[in-house]
């Protein structure tokens, strides 16, 4: 997930894209560029700075650069550390062709290949500067048509926005599964990632689809689908202000970040399903595979929610791999007398990659000759960068303090190593294929559930003034339940405490009565009639349940007080869609009881001590 923005029109002032960037650094803030066309010179002006885009405004301070067309770019590493020469815009050996690009490049590794056989020099590491030199190859004069022969030759998802030196009147913009707009004004125009970048200077925009070209010039602008048909497209006019813009036009980052749960888990399994042969493709494994055959038990390191994933991962392993697996806190983990080996794999999973506590227990395993793999967002971290193996989630930045796209991202990289480890070991080829299918419908199945926020916003409104919650689930609901009441505490700031649906019998049924609700995760799975039956010594002493249960069990209402639903999927996949209701409920619950949910109070997003 990284910020585009582009402009062409009668203006040369570059403030323009650097506010408009500024707009986008939700996007991504690792580095930021720009590229504009001098036209006195007749040559492009590249800018690029390692960190916020406050360095690349301060950089540009002084050198007095003006001109049109000009690109801007905010970037969140998916390919290469964060340095000034992996930063975009990327251009070809000419400097003539200039590129941004949000998405990533699949099959860059076998075009780069052909591209240095012909005798391209690279200077990053990035899959996106295949583009340019492929655009070099084509070029005769036309930018257009060079961007029309390159398109077909990419593999992956792409918005990009080109300008070029030799065709200098015109930008072109392209979107293949990543957004993209155009932003209309008098006698100029921008394109851009989302509305926010553009809504100081137009309300007028027009939304790109996939497969779509626009030719824009001063003049003008013209849209094309991939097979040359020109399309006539709608004007949406935005309707917010500028404070919203940044959120996309939500009331929170954190509301926006769950409605981005689709995209996270597109992007984590972007590439990475063979849905014919039920395989998991993990580059980042390929190096390993020999190592990976030879492991025979794993590890988990984690904190806070990433350890919730861990323990979802735990019954996920277990299942598909046969392999004993042992998840503990990262926190914990170096008092312990440790029992691992050369045949023991461990994972450590972190959003941010620079939680100390996991980073501790990172060095703890090096330091004892373990192999260590990193289930990390951030590219380029302190634990991507320490572990010998990785499979990042690509789930874009996080800025909310409360983990939440991030959650499922990591849920399907664990997945996925569940299905690359069993598939090596006694997992079928049926078996494989049916995981890898389903684990390709859940971006859909999780927007089903994003539909029901007004209903789960209800519920939350009924039960706002309790004080006190358990969330309950058997199985691989029970991290669930344990994500749920950590989302509560965190964000409503209301006492929740999770349980296996077994244990409560055991000691803290003693708290129910109709002032203390429970959340049961309960989908139809293999532990569904225990669960109703734990449901059930709950309502008997009068507690009030909300279930989170599956489409299509209406007998659900005979034993709940209220209910949210999601889609069937497979019962190892349910966490990744059951964590999308108790994260609406939490953000809601703190939303009505006037908390600061982006922000809460005394805690941090990347927790850096120990
Ligand atoms: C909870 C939350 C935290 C983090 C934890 C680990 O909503 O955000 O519990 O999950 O601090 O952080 P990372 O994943 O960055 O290591």
């Amino acid at each position: 997930m990284c910020g585009i923005v582009g402009y062409i029109g009668k203006q040369k002032n570059i403030k323009i894209g650097l506010d408009a960037l500024k707009r986008l650094e939700y996007r991504g803030y690792d580095s930021a560029g720009m590229a504009v066309y001098n036209q006195e010179k007749k040559r492009v002006d590249l800018v690029r700075s390692v960190g916020r885009v406050a360095n690349l405004e301060a950089k540009l301070e002084g050198m007095g650069l003006e001109g049109s067309p000009f690109l801007f770019y905010t970037r969140w590493a998916t390919h290469g550390a964060a340095t000034e020469e992996n930063c975009h815009p990327h251009r070809d050996c000419k400097d003539s062709m200039f590129v941004v690009h949000n998405g990533i490049i699949e099959n860059y590794l076998e075009l780069k290949e052909r591209l240095v056989a012909n005798g391209h020099e690279f200077r990053s590491e990035t899959d996106t500067e295949v583009i340019p030199h492929l655009l070099e190859e084509f070029f005769t004069g036309n930018l257009e048509e060079a961007v029309r022969k390159v398109v077909p030759l990419l593999r992956g998802a792409f918005a990009l926005a080109v300008i070029s030196r030799d065709d200098p009147q015109k930008l072109v913009a392209v979107r293949f599964s990543a957004p993209l707009l155009i932003g209309v004004a008098e006698g100029e125009y921008l394109v851009a990632s989302d509305p926010s970048a553009v809504v100081t200077h137009t309300d007028k925009v027009i939304y790109l689809e996939d497969r779509e070209i626009a030719v824009l010039t001063p003049l003008g602008f013209a849209i094309e689908d991939f097979s040359r048909r020109a399309i006539e497209k709608a004007m949406s006019t935005i309707d917010w202000n500028v404070q919203d813009a940044q959120k996309g036009g939500y009331e929170h980052f954190m509301l926006k970040e769950i409605m981005e749960h689709p995209e996270s888990i597109t992007n984590a399994l972007r590439g990475r399903l063979n849905t014919e042969e039920g395989l998991a493709l993990l580059g980042g494994l390929d190096a390993h595979k020999e190592t990976m055959r030879g492991m025979e038990r794993v590890q988990v390191l984690a904190c806070g929610s990433a350890y919730l994933v861990g323990r979802a991962g735990e019954y996920m392993l277990e299942e598909c791999a046969g392999m004993p697996v042992e998840v503990d806190t990262a926190s914990e983990f170096r008092y312990r007398k440790q029992a691992f080996d050369s045949k023991t794999l461990s994972v450590f999973i972190s959003q941010s990659g620079e939680t100390a506590d996991t980073i501790a227990a990172l060095k703890e395993v090096k330091e004892k000759g373990g192999f260590a793999l990193g289930v990390v967002n951030v590219v380029g971290s302190t634990v991507a960068r320490g572990v010998d193996a990785g499979v990042y989630a690509h789930s874009g930045p996080e800025i909310a303090v409360a983990a939440t796209k991030s959650i499922t991202g990591q849920l399907a990289v664990m997945a996925l190593l569940s299905l690359f480890l069993g598939r090596q070991r006694q997992m079928s080829l049926d078996a494989g294929k049916q995981i890898a299918r389903e684990l390709a419908s859940l971006p859909d199945l999780a927007k089903k559930i994003l539909e029901t926020g007004e209903h789960i916003r209800g519920i939350a409104e009924k039960y706002k003034t309790c004080r006190n919650f358990f969330v309950i689930g058997r199985k691989y609901s029970l991290p669930v339940a344990f994500e749920g009441a950590l989302k509560l505490k965190e964000v409503a700031y209301v006492h929740a405490e999770a349980f296996g649906g077994g244990e409560l019998k055991h000691g803290s049924l003693a708290l129910i009565d109709e002032g203390f609700p429970t959340i049961a995760v309960v989908p139809s799975d293999s532990v569904y009639e225990k669960m109703i039956s734990n449901i059930q010594e709950i309502r008997a002493r009068k507690g009030p349940v909300i279930a989170i249960a599956t489409e299509g069990n209406d007998a659900i209402g005979q034993f709940a007080d209220d209910v949210m639903y999601i889609p069937k999927t497979l019962e190892m996949l349910s966490p990744v869609l059951s964590v999308i209701p108790l994260q609406l409920f939490a953000y809601y619950a703190g939303v009505l009881r006037g908390c600061d949910v982006d922000k809460p109070k005394n805690i941090a997003k990347s927790v850096t001590v120990e």
